[in-house]
């Protein structure tokens, strides 16, 4: 598939066949599923999720049917208008490979791999260049659709996992998933989330994912799909600059489901007034300055 455009980022509104439809008929060029493991998962107890300093803290805990259940609500991936990307995850090599083989049987555009939750079990895979290697070389090796590696920005070295995922066949890295992060309510004096911590998406951390684009595109040579915090034209510009060939948007739908829409005319307007004729232009412009 094309590495271009803005897409939904996974897990916010990827559930359904029918809401996958409806974020691509409102202007998604591609969709990214929610993430799906081996079998049904409740996720965490509430609360799941409060909103904080102009985002989300979400701690979810990767609530999803199994994918044999998903399998079934997208077995028809064409009435959804767009390429669909299916995200995965898996607490084991055994356990992905199983997870991949039957999500390629759907015949995604894309498998992207969630190695990065944190508040979940597998929050510890992309802080390692090793474990990364192996879980994006498994699948790999299985399916024959694109495989992009969905990375933490809590590792203390993004850039050598991204290498690792590089090294391994990965298509494509998409930088960033949530950022690890906490509330405490001032007047229970506890916790606000029932999972006592969970991820921070939305504005307060699109300077993080910048800062990941950036320093993943000047070391890799394959592209770097950028989310996180967007939901003006101007950031999505900042982050094509930084490096970004693509954008997903996730809490940005939250103002409104026209997001992708006025994103891309936004960033249209924006290269006619500066004088460029394609996108290709100015991605990575600010890296290689
Ligand atoms: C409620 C919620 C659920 C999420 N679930 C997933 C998920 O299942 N898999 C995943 O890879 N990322 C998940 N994410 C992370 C987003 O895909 C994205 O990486 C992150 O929110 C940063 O982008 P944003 O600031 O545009 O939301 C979730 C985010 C939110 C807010």
């Amino acid at each position: 598939m094309r590495i271009s455009g803005y897409w939904l980022a996974s897990g916010v509104l990827g559930m359904t066949a029918s809401l996958l439809r409806r974020v691509a008929r409102n202007g998604a060029d591609a969709v990214v599923t929610k993430s799906i493991g081996l079998t049904p998962r409740k996720g965490h107890d509430g609360p799941v999720l409060t909103v904080s300093h102009g985002g989300l803290l979400n701690a979810v805990g990767l609530t999803n049917p199994g994918i044999d259940a998903f399998v079934d609500e997208l077995s028809d991936l064409a009435t959804i208008g767009v390429p669909v990307v299916l995200s995965i995850f898996g607490n084991s090599l055994d356990e992905i490979a199983k997870v991949a083989s039957k999500a390629a049987e759907v015949r995604p555009s894309a498998i992207e791999l969630n190695l990065s939750c944190p508040h979940a079990e597998i929050s510890q895979i992309s802080h390692d260049p090793q474990l990364t290697y192996r879980y994006v070389k498994t699948v790999k090796d299985l399916v024959s659709c694109p495989v992009f590696a969905k990375l933490t920005p809590n590792a203390s070295d993004i850039v050598s996992v991204g290498a690792s995922a590089e090294r391994a066949g990965a298509d494509a890295v998409v930088a960033i998933n949530t950022v690890r992060a906490m509330r405490i309510d001032i007047h229970q004096r506890r916790p606000v989330l029932g999972n006592r911590f969970g991820g921070l998406s939305g504005p307060p951390i699109f300077p993080i994912a910048v800062r990941c684009v950036y320093d993943l595109y000047q070391a890799l040579s394959i592209p770097v799909i950028g989310v996180g915090g967007v939901s003006t034209w101007e950031d999505a510009v900042e982050m094509h600059l930084a490096g970004a060939s693509a954008i997903q948007i996730g809490t940005g739908v939250l103002w409104g489901m026209d997001v992708f829409k006025r994103v891309r005319e936004g960033v249209e307007a924006y290269l006619r007034e500066a004088g460029f004729s394609e996108l290709s232009e100015i991605i990575g412009l600010a890296a290689r300055s």
